[in-house]
């Protein structure tokens, strides 16, 4: 399973990148907003940084507007993935932006149905919200699990990057569930490697070491 980073912070991006878990990123307007940045600038800093795909999205909602934005979006640098929202004009958009050789990832995806149609629309990735459907007490895993299944009954090569990851039983299950991508937040990055007994163990053997006698 890859790795990306739900983050458009180039400091966390660069400590995911440390760490070996930064095959790719994705951005959405709340994470950019969070930086105080301007999106275009940060957009060509997080590119020009990191070699695998970087997702952008549009905000437009009309066809003619999405089209505009995701072909600008797509000059920025070769390794942009337009991020597109799960709407009828949105998987209009996808189909045109596949037809132009430019990648897409089809975001807000929150039940099999849609991402089957996104599929259909030749997306690259479609991105399934695990955390938000969990949040209003349904099954986020039970959707990927299921989209997982229909891909594969029907060979898309869309691929399953499981969003809205919130903590890292998330990204075992998604690992388990053989998606092809979690995208995870810098936090729960850091929690992946992270148990209490291998901190207490590491500081006994540490305590030990210090009791063998040393070489002269
Ligand atoms: C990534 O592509 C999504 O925009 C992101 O994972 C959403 O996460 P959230 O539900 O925690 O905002």
């Amino acid at each position: 399973m890859q790795f990306f980073i739900d983050s458009a912070d180039v400091g966390e991006i660069k400590k995911a990148m440390g760490m070996g878990l930064c095959d790719g990123v994705t951005t959405n307007p709340s994470l950019v907003a969070k930086t105080g940045r301007k999106f275009g600038e940060v957009l060509k800093e997080i590119t020009a940084l990191v070699p695998g795909p970087v997702s952008a999205e549009v905000t437009a909602v009309d066809h003619e507007g999405m089209m505009k934005e995701g072909r600008a979006l797509a000059r920025v640098a070769d390794n942009v993935v337009v991020k597109v929202p799960l709407v009828v004009e949105g998987l209009r958009a996808v189909r045109d932006l596949t037809a132009d050789g430019i990648r897409t990832n089809v975001t807000l995806c929150f039940t099999p149905v849609q991402a089957l149609l996104a599929a259909k629309a030749g997306a690259t990735y479609v991105s399934p919200f695990v955390g938000r459907l969990d949040d209003i007490s349904e099954d986020g895993m039970a959707m990927v699990a299921q989209i997982i299944e229909v891909y594969r009954a029907y060979d898309f090569s869309t691929k399953v990057l499981v969003a809205s990851v919130r903590h890292p039983l998330h990204v075992l299950e998604a690992a388990r569930l053989g998606a092809d991508v979690a995208t995870v937040p810098f936090g729960v990055i850091d929690q992946l490697v992270k148990h209490p007994l291998t901190d207490s163990g590491l500081k006994k053997f540490l305590a030990d070491w210090e009791k063998v006698p040393k070489e002269k």
